[in-house]
């Protein structure tokens, strides 16, 4: 029997996670413990709480505050700690990076802290391949490189599990990391690049590629990515990180290519804009040593996109009333003043 608080489980991944645990383990409980941000949505969880009343539990607040962290885990008898809880968006990291340092730093340090005061909790932290920053040439970042990132978001990521590795070299804390590649699939708050394309194009609106599009990235189908944080949780070594993804990277352009031909919409909805500020050009990771311990993605990047573009032209209610409400604004504030350029940079 296990007692898991899944902190930032109302948001994308950590939805999905919920979902997946529930179902793969009959012996769990899950606490979500959610400050419900604009990227976190009850609607996400809304099939869980009816499929799984007795071993799903619901509380509001944020991992900031101390107090709060320690009553969930006194309440619910938790044993484990898996974070996914985080400010997630590059460009907002860029426009306003102060959230990012307070819970993606903090924050973490707070959860650390409470599950050291309660004897050791085993904590898991959910980070990203961004810590490693652009990687040149055909390297695929190893969990052994040295972190090097370059945006906000990215720093303030690396900062998190700087502090994980911290508290288990210094106080024993049994924890483990993994590092994702970028995620798709149901339940994407539509800021990030496959559903605001997909919902996008749904409109008939232009899709606005940064700089020449020729950016590399592993786009992972999110079970697959639950499903390795479920295997490093139960099999992982502690004080150990695992990279997980694919182990191979897309060009943006292409990832556009499939997505719009699973949509039937032409290709001159693309507009190529001006590029985001300290763009990391490419991510790839090599993924071996969480292969060995028994997991396999199953989907590819091409089953993952065209998975993706389905779930959400089945599921306008989800969507559609998250691009009505401050979604606006915050698209008119990246968007707004965009340049288009009238040829893809070099
Ligand atoms: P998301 O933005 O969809 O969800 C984040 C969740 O955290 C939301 O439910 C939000 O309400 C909650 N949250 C934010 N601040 C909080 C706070 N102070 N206290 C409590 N809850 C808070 O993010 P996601 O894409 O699901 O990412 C989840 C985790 O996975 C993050 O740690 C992220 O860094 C990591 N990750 C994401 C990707 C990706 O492609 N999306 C890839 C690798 C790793
Ligand atoms: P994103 O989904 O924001 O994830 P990340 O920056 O964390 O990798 O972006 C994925 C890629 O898509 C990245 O190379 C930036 C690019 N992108 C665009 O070209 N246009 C957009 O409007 C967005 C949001 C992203």
């Amino acid at each position: 029997m296990q007692t898991l608080l899944v902190t930032g489980g109302a948001g994308f991944i950590g939805s999905n996670f919920v979902r997946y645990v529930l179902e793969q383990h009959t012996d769990t409980t899950v606490v979500v413990y959610d400050k419900l941000t604009y990227a976190g949505r009850m609607e996400n969880l809304v099939d869980v709480a009816e499929n799984f009343a007795g071993r799903y539990h619901f509380m509001q607040g944020d991992i900031c505050d101390a107090p709060a962290v320690n009553a969930a885990l006194d309440q619910f008898g938790i044993d484990t700690i898996v974070n996914f809880a985080a400010e997630t968006h590059v460009d907002r990291s860029i426009l306003d990076p102060d959230a990012f340092m307070r819970t993606d730093v903090y924050g973490t340090y707070v959860l650390l802290e409470a599950a050291q005061k309660h004897g050791g909790l085993r904590y898991h932290q959910v980070s990203t391949d961004e810590v490693y920053g652009h990687i040149h040439g055909d390297h695929r970042s190893l969990e052994t490189d040295c972190m090097a990132p370059r945006s906000p978001y990215a720093a303030s990521k690396a900062g998190g599990d700087h502090l994980v590795n911290a508290y288990h070299i210094t106080y024993g804390l049994p924890i483990t990391i993994s590092r994702g590649a970028n995620n798709i699939g149901p339940y994407q708050y539509p800021e990030k690049v496959v559903p605001l394309f997909v919902t996008n194009a749904l409109n008939d609106m232009h899709l606005p590629v940064y700089g020449d599009g020729g950016q590399q990235r592993d786009y992972q189908y999110v079970q697959d990515h639950c499903a390795g944080i479920d295997m490093v949780l139960r099999r992982g070594v502690i004080g150990e990180s695992y990279n997980v993804g694919t182990g191979k990277e897309m060009t943006n352009l292409r990832m556009v290519e499939i997505l719009l031909d699973e949509l039937g919409k032409p290709a001159s909805l693309i507009r190529h804009v001006e590029d985001r500020a300290g763009h990391d050009r490419r991510y790839c990771m090599n993924v071996d040593k969480l292969l060995a311990l028994g997991w396999e993605p199953e989907y590819t990047h091409e089953e993952a996109i065209r998975a993706t573009v389905r779930w959400y032209v089945a599921n306008p209610w989800w969507w559609e009333p998250i691009r009505s409400g401050e979604f606006k604004e915050y698209y008119q504030r990246v968007y707004g003043q965009r340049k288009t350029l009238s040829t893809p940079a070099a």
